[in-house]
């Protein structure tokens, strides 16, 4: 399956995507978790992503949609895969489309998970993610380590995203609202949309979205 998870910072795409990419046997491409690894790699590309990422700024499209793509022609994203946050405009919404007709190929569904702005900025507040890879993720008061600051899957040490500070997701939440929702009206019009609520236990939302994904096949 071809599948894209949309939502706003927090809504738990990556929380999601991990499940369900597991479940689907796909791979779970974050533009987010690509960025943050050409960051600590330190390569021009990381070196440019991090100003935007930092400010709330989506990096511009000519490097992400190239990142993207470069990601997607691997030969484990052949059967399928699970985009987390790409495309996050329009403008890649229609650059993913004439790739996937380049290659006779067409999405199976978009999922958008709703959750409410005070519950986003909460949940973003307290993630503490894991350095090592795959990145495992926790939640200070929701779903939190056995030991504090320590990974209970790796042993890893957890640290706060740098664009986790409250005045960074004030603008990411901004940027979602004016740049990103408007494809979800993109897709809608495509028929590919299934709108999930991204509140209640992790494993309930991974339910819902299962279960709206079997509807569409
Ligand atoms: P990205 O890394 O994609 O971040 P984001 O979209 O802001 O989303 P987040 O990672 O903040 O949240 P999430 O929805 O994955 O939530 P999570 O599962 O972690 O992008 C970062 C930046 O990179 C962008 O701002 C931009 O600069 C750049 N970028 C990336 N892609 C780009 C693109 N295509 N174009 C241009 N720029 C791009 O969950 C959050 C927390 O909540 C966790 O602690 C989790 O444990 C907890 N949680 C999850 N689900 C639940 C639940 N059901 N109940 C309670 N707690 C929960
Ligand atoms: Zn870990």
């Amino acid at each position: 399956m071809r599948i894209v998870l949309v939502g706003p910072p927090g809504a738990g795409k990556g929380t999601q995507a991990t499940r369900l990419a597991e479940t689907l046997h796909i791979p779970h491409i974050s533009t987010g978790d690509l960025f943050r690894a050409n960051i600590s790699q330190q390569t021009e590309l990381g070196k440019l992503a991090k100003s935007y990422m930092n400010a709330g700024n989506l990096v511009p499209d000519e490097v992400t949609i190239a990142m993207a793509k470069d990601r997607m022609e691997q030969p484990d994203a052949e059967g399928g895969f699970l985009l987390d946050g790409f495309p996050r405009n329009v403008s890649q919404a229609e650059a993913l489309d004439e790739l996937l007709e380049t290659e006779g190929m067409k999405l199976d569904a978009v999922l958008d998970l709703e959750a409410p702005e005070d519950e986003v900025v909460k949940r973003i507040a307290g993630r503490r993610v894991c350095r090592n890879e795959p990145k495992h993720v926790f939640h200070v008061t929701y779903t939190p380590p056995k030991k504090e600051g320590v990974c209970d899957v790796c042993g890893g040490e957890l640290y706060q995203r740098d664009d986790d500070s409250e005045e960074t997701v004030r603008k990411r939440l901004e940027v979602y609202h004016t740049q990103t929702e408007p494809i979800i009206d993109y897709y809608k019009s495509q028929g590919l949309v299934a709108t999930i609520a991204a509140t209640g236990p992790v494993d309930e939302v991974t339910r819902r979205a299962l279960e709206a994904l079997k509807r569409d096949q």
